[in-house]
């Protein structure tokens, strides 16, 4: 019996020891990712090399099947999970399993100004994605809004790089903190949609670093974002996705961005600068985006045959191959490789609370002239809900970001929800887009509408006489040329005769609310007739519910705008110096888009020609009031390793709780170069009870001081006096403090 138990305690501990041996370096998660890539590497054939760098499905790339690497999923991205399409169409896979939470669009979550709703928002979609499978999420976007037609502004965080910046930060975290690697777009210079492939976009080196740069460096430098995705467009006559400069240069060597840089779905062009430029993996090639389906083409894209080919007769060798599959190995021992990632969830209460409060703090007050706003709920008896907005589901649309929702809440909805001893009664106002579908996901809404456009009117009016409110939801649907990814705005006016509905609304009925949907200002002509104002942006799952928490009065709005809203197209430095969209060669290949306007984007360049927009960045109101006070710094000298503190007291002075969100502009007092008059260097929200008053501050380095020198290539900052200028809004900046830089 005892020899027996020896034996086999003999066999078991040969049996663990051998297993111990046995187990590869590269699938041991205890040692250093560096050292697993390197051992993986090794054992890669030239075919499983080239394997993992390309696309072999619409969204899919390949893994080592014999190492016992899963094949890696992407997906659009960013603000919910792409429905699944079919391997290699792009008509929709039909699954019954992909219907997920849509949160609200980035620019609503930048107008948070909140940086711990990002942190909720990436935890959630990445829940989301992991549940789904998925291992990257093609997002966020954080190019920066430089006129108000593009149409993919809504996907991403507004026109100022600090902002961006800091509200990049803590959504990839969230996204990666569940082993999804987020994928921040689209890098760089993609500010507008009409000509996207073909713009080659002409701006000095300080603009390219102040304001398009930034926020990708932040997602680099403090999110350590695992994926990053070349644009379409071009800069210095170089395709984005594979750019020597932006790639290799400023990404690569001066960021030490160590993960993956993906093309857009056919943003490569040419093998050798795919090979060369930095590109590590190439989708979409030959597909033209969205529309044609491509069998068998994957061997044939530029990082497959065509490279392989290149390396087999002594064209290239492995040394950029390799650095590529570092780097798409470095990725899978981040996701798919990863072990310890959790397994997420969907369509969770979670999700839709995340969703919900992302849209509470980030839909705009614009304008509420003799508290219009809130409605008063108590006395309110008919109120007339007006608009095709009210109704239509706006999830489905847009391009890339659109989703195939669980639920969507209309506003409509959610107001009788909100309002249940009131009667909501609708009238449709002027018919917009009655389709309602996307890459073959359908909202399955009856949207038809026989009347025409007076007699639309006409009806409205009767009844917004009898309303006690009238609120209109208009604005733009995310169909083509209405914020829609592929192509611009045609113009800066509401679409659909909807000014003409608004006026005769307006005149009918005083308590009228105008709820703006969109991603983008829009020209308000009737804006002196109207009262009342708010910026409902698209906010996904939990639309209805939220605005309706608003207009109501259970949410006290405190969002601010990310961009300015200006008054004409001429507001905007791109438009009044006539750069957009640009100049076609004599090739009619290339549209050469000077960014002439340089730094002053947005408010920057609206102080510079003083310009008083309709509303200014980072305006928003509430319905409580509150008091700034006591600006104070921690010290008047700040030397260039050191920080300086401002302290600023707030105070609810109103009889409702809400938050408000206290901004520091930095002005330099004494530069000797070209500086915007003033830039958002430090933001924070604060939630206070009615009466309640709290020290907030904000500390900044020397970054905040510092602008970028041409000359040596650099940052820059120059001694001497600066100012602080702190209120909550960038027209709104009562206080001010001197410092000196030493
Ligand atoms: C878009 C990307 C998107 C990709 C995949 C492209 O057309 O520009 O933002 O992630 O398609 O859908």
């Amino acid at each position: 019996m005892r020899k027996i138990l020896i034996a086999v305690v003999a066999v078991l501990a040969s049996v663990s020891s051998w297993g111990q041996k046995s187990v590869p370096v590269y699938l041991d998660n205890t040692k250093p990712i560096e050292e697993r890539v390197e051992d993986a590497l090794a054992r890669m054939t030239l075919d499983e090399k080239l394997g993992v760098i390309h696309a072999q499905s619409k969204f899919s790339s390949r893994g080592v099947p014999r190492l016992g690497m899963p094949d890696f999923w992407t997906d659009d991205g960013p603000h919910g999970v792409r429905p699944d399409v079919l391997w290699d169409e792009w008509e929709q896979a039909g699954q019954t399993n992909d219907s997920c939470v849509a949160f609200p669009a980035l620019t609503c979550l930048a107008a948070t100004f909140d940086p711990s709703l990002a942190m909720r928002y990436g935890i959630s979609l990445g829940e989301e994605a992991r549940y789904r499978g998925k291992d990257m999420i093609l997002g966020p976007g954080v190019n920066i809004y430089r006129t108000p037609l593009n149409g993919r502004n809504f996907e991403y965080m507004g026109e100022d790089p600090f902002l961006a910046s800091t509200m990049v930060v803590p959504y990839i975290q969230g996204l990666q903190s569940n082993g999804v690697a987020a994928c921040v777009k689209h890098y760089a210079l993609n500010n507008d949609e009409e000509y996207r492939n073909q713009v080659n976009v002409v701006i000095s080196d300080r603009a390219l670093h102040e304001i398009y740069l930034p926020a990708f460096k932040a997602a680099v430098q403090k999110g350590h974002v695992w994926g990053l995705m070349g644009a379409y467009n071009l800069y210095k006559n170089q395709h984005n996705c594979h750019n020597e400069i932006l790639l290799n240069q400023i990404l690569k060597r001066d960021w030490k961005f160590d993960g993956v840089v993906i093309s857009d779905w056919g943003g490569a062009h040419d093998t050798e600068q795919s090979v060369m430029n930095g590109l590590d993996m190439e989708f979409g090639t030959w597909t033209d985006g969205l529309h044609f389906g491509a069998s068998n083409a994957y061997q044939n894209y530029y990082l497959a045959n065509p490279y392989k080919e290149g390396i087999l007769n002594g064209k290239y060798t492995t040394k950029e191959l390799d650095d590529k599959v570092r780097r798409v190995l470095r990725t899978f021992f981040r996701t798919t490789m990863n072990p310890d990632r959790k397994t997420g969830s969907m369509c969770s209460e979670e999700h839709y609370e995340t969703a919900r409060d992302v849209a509470n703090s980030g839909i705009v007050l614009l304008k509420n002239d003799k508290s219009v706003l809130p409605v008063n709920v108590s006395k309110a008896r008919r109120i007339l809900v007006v608009g095709e907005n009210a109704v239509k589901m706006m999830t489905v649309g847009g391009g890339s970001s659109s989703l195939k929702v669980q639920r969507e809440v209309s506003p409509l909805d959610g107001l009788k929800a909100a309002l249940p001893g009131v009667q909501v009664d609708y009238e449709r106002g002027y018919v917009g887009d009655v389709t309602g579908a996307y890459n073959g996901v359908t909202t399955g809404q009856d949207l038809s509408e026989s009347r025409n456009a007076s007699q639309l009117i006409a009806d409205a009016v009767a009844k917004a006489k009898n309303a006690d409110y009238v609120i209109f939801f208009g604005g733009l649907n995310k169909s083509d040329y209405q914020d829609c990814e592929g192509h611009d705005r045609k113009n800066y006016e509401l679409p659909y005769n909807q000014d003409a509905v608004i006026e005769a609304l307006a005149k009918a009925n005083k308590n009228f609310i105008y709820v703006n949907i969109s991603g983008n200002a829009v020209a308000m002509p009737w804006i002196n007739k109207i009262p009342a104002i708010v910026q409902g942006w698209f906010i996904g799952s939990e639309a209805g519910n939220a605005l309706a928490d608003v207009l109501t009065g259970k949410a006290n709005p405190s969002g601010k705008l990310p961009f300015s809203w200006g008054r004409t197209l001429n507001d905007y430095g791109a438009h009044a110096l006539n750069t957009y969209p640009g100049k076609w060669r004599a090739d009619k290949k290339i549209i050469d888009e000077e960014y002439k306007e340089g730094i002053y984007v947005g408010y920057r360049w609206m102080d510079s020609k003083k310009i008083k927009p309709t509303f200014a960045f980072g305006h928003g109101l509430s319905y409580t009031t509150f008091a700034l006070s006591n600006l104070r710094a921690s010290t008047k000298d700040v030397t260039r390793d050191g920080k300086i503190t401002f302290t600023v007291n707030v105070k609810n002075t109103g009889k409702r709780a809400g938050a408000e969100v206290v901004q520091l502009y930095i002005h330099d007092d004494e530069a000797s170069v070209d500086r915007p008059y003033k830039e958002l260097k430090g933001f924070q929200k604060v939630f206070l009870q009615p009466g309640e008053s709290k020290d907030v501050q904000i500390t900044i380095d020397n970054e905040a001081m510092s602008f970028y020198d041409e000359a040596s290539n650099g940052w820059k900052s120059e001694n001497g006096s600066f100012t602080a200028l702190v209120g909550n809004s960038s027209d709104n900046l009562p206080l001010n403090i001197k410092f000196n830089l030493k």
